[in-house]
């Protein structure tokens, strides 16, 4: 099947469900107690960090979410940039776009909305947002190098963007590029850390940094061998433990990178 296509129906059904990205807890990517307070309830967060936590939003803000799922991150830059500002989620799985717009009534967010589209074509006017934030998406994304484009041409001039999302730090093992639950797991589709970072910059970012970098393996393990119990394509052998992933393979990394002012 084609990338896009498992990706959004992976995404799809975790819209009905409740677990992350990975199957990680919210507070182990960085999300404080105060974060998880400001969502809606009932608003699950499919991160792997918080960028948002970085963003240094202000007040009169437009803030652009690449992925935004249920909307998590939206919600934690609506208050930041208050009434006079304005956060937009892109999300190409209809499924997701819904959910957030629930939530977002529910919760009486009236300068967020959401848009259905995908990251690699935005429906964003050039030069139109002050910070583009993505919390755990790219790498699901087929062209990144395109992501970083578009990403780079809605923003205006000296505008900044800031993205958590999984890197490789090494080789990985040959059945993670065929496995759907890998891929829709945010790691089948990660690049080597100095590939994606260098994607950034030839998108024509500046000061392009690495602000926040953990270790994301074992947890990624325990989502891999959920999805194998659950009848993953998992096609390494034995499902379960032989799926596990080397230590050090996968990484969180928050980064940060500016738009030249013109
Ligand atoms: C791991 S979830 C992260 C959601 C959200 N950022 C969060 O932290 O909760 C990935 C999201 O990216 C969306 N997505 C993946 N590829 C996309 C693309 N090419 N264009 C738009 N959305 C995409 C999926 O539909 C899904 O909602």
């Amino acid at each position: 099947m084609d990338i896009k296509q498992t990706v959004r129906e992976g995404y799809a059904k975790a819209a009905q469900e409740t677990d992350g990205c990975a199957g990680t807890p919210s507070e182990t990517v960085g999300y404080g107690e105060a974060d998880l307070a400001a969502v809606p309830e009932g608003t699950p967060s499919f991160g792997c960090g918080n960028p948002t936590a970085i963003a240094g939003l202000q007040t009169g803000e437009t803030v652009l979410d690449l992925g935004s799922g249920a909307g998590f991150d939206c919600f934690l830059a609506a208050p930041a940039v208050g009434s006079t500002g304005r956060v937009i989620g892109v999300d190409m799985t209809p499924e997701m776009i819904d959910k957030a717009r629930k939530n977002a009534a529910q919760a009486g967010h009236d300068n967020v909305e959401f848009r259905l589209g995908d990251i690699e074509n935005l429906p964003i006017e050039s030069g139109s947002v002050d910070a583009v934030i993505s919390n755990c998406v790219i790498n699901l994304a087929p062209d990144k190098g395109k992501v970083f484009a578009e990403a780079f041409r809605v923003l205006r001039p000296g505008g900044r963007m800031h993205v958590s999302d999984l890197v490789l730090g090494q080789e990985p093992p040959e059945w993670l590029f065929e496995d759907d639950a890998a891929l829709i797991g945010c790691v089948g589709g990660a690049l080597p850390r100095d590939e994606y970072l260098a994607l950034i910059a030839a998108a024509g970012f500046t000061g392009v940094t690495v602000n926040a970098e953990h270790d994301a393996t074992a947890w990624l393990n325990g989502y891999l061998e959920q999805g194998a119990e659950g009848g993953s394509e998992c096609e390494c052998g034995c499902c379960g433990t032989a799926c596990s992933l080397p230590d050090g393979l996968v990484a969180s990394l928050t980064i940060t990178a500016h738009k030249p002012a013109a």
